[in-house]
């Protein structure tokens, strides 16, 4: 398997295992060696992604939109490794632990907005971000991609996760991807697609461009 790891992301040995890892201040009691924090697959989609090897597009520096931040779990391991990081989440409690977790890091920047609303952030975001992650599992992922398709420069990516049980329960989750993949180029060209098992069911990871 060939790796396409960013820079600032390595795979280092813990207590003789080796996991995915970036360098700065644990966050949620993640083993740390050497400055170094495990980045846990089965915690974050993104990892499970690159553990899986997926070409992400994701560089050392970049700057990040990052939708769906929860509490900061991933939004930590990218700030690690990115430039300018702005980690969107709309439920207020998991937004104050990701405040939190961004008070050790100058250049992760919690917004608590609604990432339907690209309009509420759009003066903050710089312009011409490399990449827009999104994870947030939620119905209308496709429409949240297409609608931040904007912040993206001509050359950027976006790296999503879509989790099929949010847009339907009792559908096949292949149906899902599938209609996924068609509302999603209204704006990108998809340029990989993979399911997330065996670190998470149901979920396809997805680079794309826009077009
Ligand atoms: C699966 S969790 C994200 C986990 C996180 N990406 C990680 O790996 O650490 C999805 C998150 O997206 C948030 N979310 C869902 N819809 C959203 C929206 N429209 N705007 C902002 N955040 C949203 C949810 O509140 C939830 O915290």
């Amino acid at each position: 398997m060939t790796d396409h790891l960013p820079a600032g992301v390595e795979r280092r040995s813990f207590d003789g295992e080796e996991h995915l890892a970036t360098e700065g201040e644990p966050v949620y009691g993640e083993p740390v060696r050497g400055g170094w924090r495990a980045w846990n697959p089965h915690r974050s989609k993104l990892g499970a992604m690159l553990e899986a090897g997926m070409d992400t597009g994701l560089a050392g520096g970049d700057a990040v939109l990052y939708l769906g931040a929860a509490n900061g779990t991933t939004a930590s391991h990218v700030a690690d490794f990115a430039g300018p990081t702005y980690a969107v989440e709309f439920a207020p409690r998991s937004a104050r632990d990701l405040v939190d977790v961004a008070e050790g890091r100058g250049n992760l920047f919690p917004l608590l907005k609604d990432a339907r609303k690209p309009e509420t952030y759009a003066h903050v975001v710089e312009a011409d971000v490399d990449a827009v992650v999104q994870d947030v599992a939620t119905r209308g992922q496709a429409r949240v991609a297409v609608e931040n398709a904007e912040f993206l420069a001509d050359d950027g990516r976006l790296v999503a996760v879509v989790k099929a049980r949010s847009e339907d329960v009792t559908a096949d989750p292949e149906a899902v991807f599938a209609d996924f993949r068609t509302d999603l180029e209204a704006a990108y060209e998809i340029l990989d697609a993979e399911r997330l098992e065996p670190f998470h069911d149901d979920h396809l990871g997805v680079v794309a461009r826009p077009k």
